[in-house]
């Protein structure tokens, strides 16, 4: 069932996203953003939801966009995987990520847009845009930059290797490190349970003043940087990386 592929599930003031294919390594495909971006707005418009906690089901938290359906879906401004990055980076509500494995493209850029990032010690981080012919998306191409410096952006993203969690935390993608899945996921849960005792209001003020004006900015910069992603994806050079990947 398609609709298995994205759980969600509601623990007091908690709204819980899993994403849900870990035979897949939680790679995301159109119809997973479609899912994503209705769960999201859902926890947005109820009420009751102070804080949003997203998380994976299996070992690993997402190897990135589904590359099957990078040569199967149309992508442009409009994609689920746009409105899925632009209805995150422009939620109200307190987001977290309990994040492990691999955490791949967009499993590492949609990191970005949450507030806090709670990370299993054997996750890696990986942005490996540039080995696949493609360029930064979802707000990585300065988000990153204002995150954890314009050195360590620059790096990450013209090599595309492997962070792994330790240089993570000291570069300040994440919060904190946890010895194993179960005390990272704890962390979260705690840590949401802790957040949701506060006044809606005060979470959501605080958060927008956090964020300082700037989610219009990041939706243009997210947009932007679609059009020269579609681009990129016609090319020989990713048509050809993708192919190899499913060739295996
Ligand atoms: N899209 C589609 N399927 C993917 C996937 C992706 N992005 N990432 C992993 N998978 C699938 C594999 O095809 C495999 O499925 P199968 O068992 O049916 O053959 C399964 O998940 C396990 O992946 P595998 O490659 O065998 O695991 P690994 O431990 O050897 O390697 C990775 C892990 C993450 C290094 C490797 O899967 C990879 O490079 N994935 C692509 C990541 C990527 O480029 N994402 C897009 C970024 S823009």
């Amino acid at each position: 069932m398609a609709d298995d592929l994205i759980l969600s599930q509601q623990e007091n003031e908690v709204f819980i996203i899993e994403i849900n294919r870990p035979d897949k390594m939680n790679a995301l495909t159109d119809e997973m953003y479609r899912l994503l971006t209705e769960c999201l707005k859902s926890a947005e418009a109820n009420p009751s939801v102070k804080v949003v906690l997203l998380k994976s089901s299996g070992a690993h938290f997402c190897a990135g966009n589904d590359l099957a359906d990078f040569l199967e879906t149309e992508f442009n401004q409009e994609s689920n995987v746009i409105q899925f990055l632009i209805t995150l980076a422009s939620l109200k509500k307190t987001v977290i990520a309990a994040v492990n494995g691999a955490a791949v493209g967009v499993g590492t850029t949609m990191l970005l847009h949450c507030d806090l990032v709670y990370a299993c010690e054997n996750t890696k981080f990986s942005m490996p845009f540039i080995k696949l012919g493609l360029t930064p998306e979802g707000g990585a191409s300065q988000l990153l930059a204002q995150r954890c410096g314009p050195a360590k952006a620059c790096e990450w993203l013209l090599t595309g290797r492997n962070i792994l969690a330790e240089e993570a935390l000291q570069a300040g993608l994440v919060n904190q490190v946890f010895a194993d899945n179960q005390t990272t996921w704890q962390k979260a849960m705690d840590s949401a349970a802790q957040l949701s005792s506060r006044s809606q209001q005060v979470l959501v003020e605080s958060k927008k003043l956090m964020k300082g004006g700037q989610v219009d900015e990041v939706i243009e910069l997210i947009k932007k940087e679609a059009v020269v992603f579609a681009e990129r994806l016609q090319s020989d050079e990713a048509q050809r990386a993708f192919k190899a990947f499913l060739s295996r």
